[in-house]
């Protein structure tokens, strides 16, 4: 079974190889660039922020009601070894936030910097990230609600402005798709799952996530949902709870909110025979597991690239001439080995 650590390890391998094909120049590529993303989708207020949260464990994301989310956060988690947690902006990159209340201000400043303190959106994302010993190398995409009208101070064009940039984050094949969906709506006419299918037919990269469960009228339950009947994906949907606006205003902290989603769940008795697999204790870990999932598949291409540079790496030898030992032959002989090794610790990795 996949764990965190195992994840941890080899996403590490595949970082020391990127930086050695990097180091070799045009042929490198990035470490973000080959590892998944995971980005969250759905309508206003549906709960995409919270989720977010939950699964990186952290407190630092504004939310509520309206629109909150007005330029997509770009969040890099890096894992560190050790060391106290911090969190850094890309625009104001000598700062290092330790206080992860500050973080949630500074976002909601730098949104109003770009936009005003109005409801416009941006297509200028924010990037943050958040160095931490208990994360593993992931890069998290929060973004603004699709909506279905324009409100006051709104452009005509908003609707499609947020779907638009919305759809260049989650059609790229790498990105994974949490599509949330409160329980007090339709979900058959979710926009999330919509825009889900829309970019992702076979549902390989798709979550259903339904938010809100605790917010549905008396007398109902989503479990048609929540057990694949009422909307097949691919994988599981999972229900969660999140906190509600009064929880915020009364800054309940995660780790309480999280025993009183499981409470809900176990003691629930449209849910309790779900409860073990609802919760956003629940999602974060099939989400991890999936991720190294993904990540493995991803092993192959990563050799024949470290093939293709060993083969550059010989041929450029060849024109240089091995018996002359200029300092360029050394170090391509260094790089050279690097990737040899790196070649042999994947290989094993595919097993
Ligand atoms: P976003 O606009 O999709 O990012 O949604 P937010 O995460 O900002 O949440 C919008 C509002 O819904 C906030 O007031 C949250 O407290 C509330 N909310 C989100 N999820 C839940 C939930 O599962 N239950 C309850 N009761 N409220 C929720
Ligand atoms: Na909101
Ligand atoms: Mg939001």
């Amino acid at each position: 079974m996949a764990t965190m650590t195992s994840l941890i390890g080899l996403i590490n391998k595949i970082q020391r190889a990127c930086t050695v094909l990097g180091d070799h120049g045009g042929q490198g590529m990035s470490l973000w660039e080959v590892l998944p993303s995971v980005a969250v989708v759905g309508g206003q207020s549906s709960g995409k922020s919270s989720v977010l949260e939950s699964i990186v464990g952290r407190d630092f994301l504004p939310r509520g009601s309206g629109i909150v989310t007005r330029r997509s956060l770009v969040l890099q988690l890096h894992q560190i070894e050790s060391g106290t947690e911090y969190a850094e902006f890309l625009h104001a990159p000598r700062k290092r936030f330790t206080d992860f209340a500050a973080v949630r201000k500074e976002i909601s400043d730098e949104t109003d910097r770009i936009t005003g303190k109005t409801k416009q959106i941006s297509n200028v994302p924010i990037h943050l990230s958040i160095y931490s010993p208990h994360v593993v190398n992931l890069t998290l995409i929060d973004l603004p609600g699709l909506t279905k009208v324009a409100v006051e101070g709104q452009s005509e064009t908003i609707v499609s402005d947020i779907e638009n940039m919305v759809r260049s984050y989650v059609e790229k094949p790498n990105c994974i798709i949490l599509a949330i969906s409160p329980a007090n709506q339709d979900i058959a006419t979710s926009d999330a799952i919509k825009l889900a299918r829309d970019v992702d037919p076979s549902g390989e990269r798709t979550f259903g996530v339904v938010t809100k469960l605790d917010l549905m009228d008396k007398g109902t339950n989503a479990v048609d949902v929540l057990e694949g009947r009422a909307y097949r994906l691919q994988h599981p949907w999972v229900g969660v709870v999140n906190r509600s606006q009064a929880d915020i205003n009364k800054n309940v902290d995660m780790i309480f909110a999280r025993r009183k989603e499981r409470e809900y769940f176990e003691t629930s008795l449209d849910y309790g025979h779900l409860a073990s697999r609802m919760g956003s204790e629940y999602l974060a870990k099939l989400l991890s597991e999936h991720l190294e999932l993904v990540i493995r598949q991803r092993i192959p291409s990563i050799i024949a690239l470290i093939n293709k540079t060993i083969d550059e790496l010989n041929a450029e030898l060849d024109r240089i001439g091995r018996p002359v030992a200029a300092d360029g032959a050394a170090q391509l002989y260094t790089i050279l080995e690097l990737c040899r090794a790196f070649d042999r610790v994947f290989k094993e990795h595919l097993d």
